[in-house]
C-alpha cells in the first residue's frame, strides 16, 4: 500500500514536471506567435504605404500625361489659328491691293462714262435735227449713212452706253464690297452696317454657288442699327457659316434627282433682326444636309471635321465661335435636324463693352 502511494507520489510529481516544461514551452510559443504578428503587422502596413504610393504617382502621371495632351492641343490650336488668321489676313491684304489698283481706273471710265453719254445724246439728237431738215441729203451722204447702218447706231448707241454704265456700276460695287471685307486687320472695333459684311462675303462666295448654279440665297433683312463690332472677324465667321452651308447643299444634291431639286431648291437663308435694343441676330440657315446630334455637338471642338482629308481643317467653327463669343461678347448656337437643314445664330451686341476692346 504504501509503496503504491510513493509510486502515486512520484507520478505526480513527474506529471508536474511535465506541465512545467510545457507551459514553459507554451510561453515561448505565445511569445513567438506575437512576435510574428507584429512583424506581419509592420509588413502589412508598409505595403499597404507602398500601395498608396503607387497609386498616388498612377494619378500624378495620369493627371500630368492629361495635361500634356491638353497642352499639345492647345498649341495645335494657336497655330492653326495663326495660320488661319495670317491667311485671312494675307486674303484681306490681297483683296484690299486689288479692290484699291481696279479703283482707280473704273472711277476714271465711270467718272467720263457721263459725258460720254451726254455728248452721244447730243450728237444723236444733231444727227436727227439734220435728217429732219435735210431730208434728202447727197448721195454721198446718203452713201455713207446706210453704209454706217445709220439708223441701227443712233438706236444701239444709247443701250450700249447704258450697258456700260450699268457695267461699271456692277465693278464700282464689286470693289466696294472687296474693300468691305478686306478689313481684316482693323485693330479696333468700328460701328457698321451688318449687312453691307454679309453682302460683301456673299460676293466673295458667289462663285461657289454659280458653279452649282442650285443655290437660291434669301436675304431677309431688319433693320438694324451699326453694329460696333471688328468687321473683318465678322466677315470671316460669315464666310465660315456659309461656306460650310454650301457644302452641305452640295452634298446634299449629290444624292438627289434634278426633279428633287426643282421641287424643292437649295436655299441659303439669312435673317436679320434686332433681339432688343441692345442686341441684334442674324440666322443663318440652309436646307442641306444637316447633321446628326453627336456631330453638332462637337462642331465647335478644334479639328473635328467629317470631310475628307484636305477638304475641311475642322478650324472654322471653333474660330467663328471664339470670334463671337470672346472677341465680341456674343453667342453662337448651333440648330440641326439631320436630313432636313442645319441653322447657325448670331447673338451680338449692338456697342462692345469698354473693357472687351483689346
Ligand atoms: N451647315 C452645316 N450643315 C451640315 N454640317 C455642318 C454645317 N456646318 C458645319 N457642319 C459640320 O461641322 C463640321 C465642322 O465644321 P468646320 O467649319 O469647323 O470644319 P470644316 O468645314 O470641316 O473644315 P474647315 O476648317 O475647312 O471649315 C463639319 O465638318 C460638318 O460636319
Ligand atoms: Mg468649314
Amino acid at each position: 500500500m504504501l509503496s503504491e502511494i510513493t509510486e502515486l507520489q512520484m507520478r505526480i510529481q513527474q506529471l508536474e514536471k511535465e506541465n512545467r516544461i510545457l507551459q514553459k514551452k507554451l510561453e515561448r510559443a505565445n511569445a513567438i506567435c506575437l512576435q510574428l504578428e507584429e512583424t506581419t503587422r509592420k509588413k502589412e502596413s508598409l505595403l499597404r504605404q507602398v500601395i498608396d504610393e503607387l497609386k498616388e504617382s498612377q494619378a500624378s502621371l495620369e493627371k500630368q500625361s492629361r495635361e500634356l495632351k491638353q497642352t499639345l492641343t492647345d498649341l495645335k490650336y494657336a497655330q492653326t489659328q495663326l495660320i488661319q488668321a495670317e491667311k485671312m489676313s494675307s486674303l484681306g491684304q490681297l483683296v484690299a491691293g486689288v479692290a484699291h489698283e481696279i479703283n482707280n481706273p473704273v472711277n476714271f471710265i465711270y467718272g467720263n462714262l457721263t459725258h460720254v453719254q451726254e455728248y452721244a445724246y447730243n450728237l444723236l439728237l444733231f444727227v436727227q435735227l439734220y435728217r429732219d431738215r435735210y431730208p434728202n441729203p447727197s448721195p454721198e451722204i446718203q452713201a455713207l449713212a446706210e453704209e454706217l447702218d445709220l439708223e441701227f447706231i443712233q438706236a444701239d448707241l444709247p443701250k450700249v452706253l447704258g450697258s456700260m454704265h450699268m457695267g461699271t456700276d456692277r465693278i464700282r460695287q464689286i470693289v466696294l464690297s472687296l474693300r468691305n471685307f478686306s478689313r481684316m486687320d482693323e485693330a479696333d472695333s468700328k460701328a457698321v452696317d451688318i449687312h453691307e459684311g454679309i453682302d460683301s462675303t456673299l460676293l466673295i462666295l458667289q462663285h461657289r454657288w454659280q458653279d452649282s448654279s442650285a443655290i437660291q440665297v434669301i436675304r431677309d433683312y431688319g433693320s438694324l442699327p451699326l453694329v460696333e463690332c471688328y468687321p473683318g472677324q465678322l466677315n470671316q465667321v460669315f464666310m465660315n457659316i456659309l461656306a460650310n452651308a454650301i457644302d452641305a447643299l452640295e452634298e446634299a444634291n449629290i444624292k438627289r434627282s434634278d426633279q428633287e431639286i426643282k421641287e424643292n431648291p437649295s436655299q441659303i437663308t439669312i435673317q436679320t433682326s434686332m433681339m432688343n435694343s441692345k442686341w441684334v441676330k442674324i440666322a443663318i440657315s440652309d436646307n442641306g444636309t444637316g447633321m446628326t446630334e453627336s456631330v453638332r455637338q462637337r462642331i465647335f471642338d478644334p479639328f473635328f471635321t467629317t470631310k475628307s482629308v484636305g477638304k475641311g481643317t475642322g478650324m472654322g467653327m471653333p474660330i467663328s465661335h471664339q470670334i463671337i463669343t470672346e472677341k465680341h461678347g456674343g453667342k453662337l448656337d448651333c440648330f440641326s435636324i439631320p436630313g432636313k437643314g442645319t441653322e447657325f445664330i448670331i447673338q451680338i451686341p449692338v456697342q462692345q463693352p469698354v473693357s472687351d476692346a483689346e
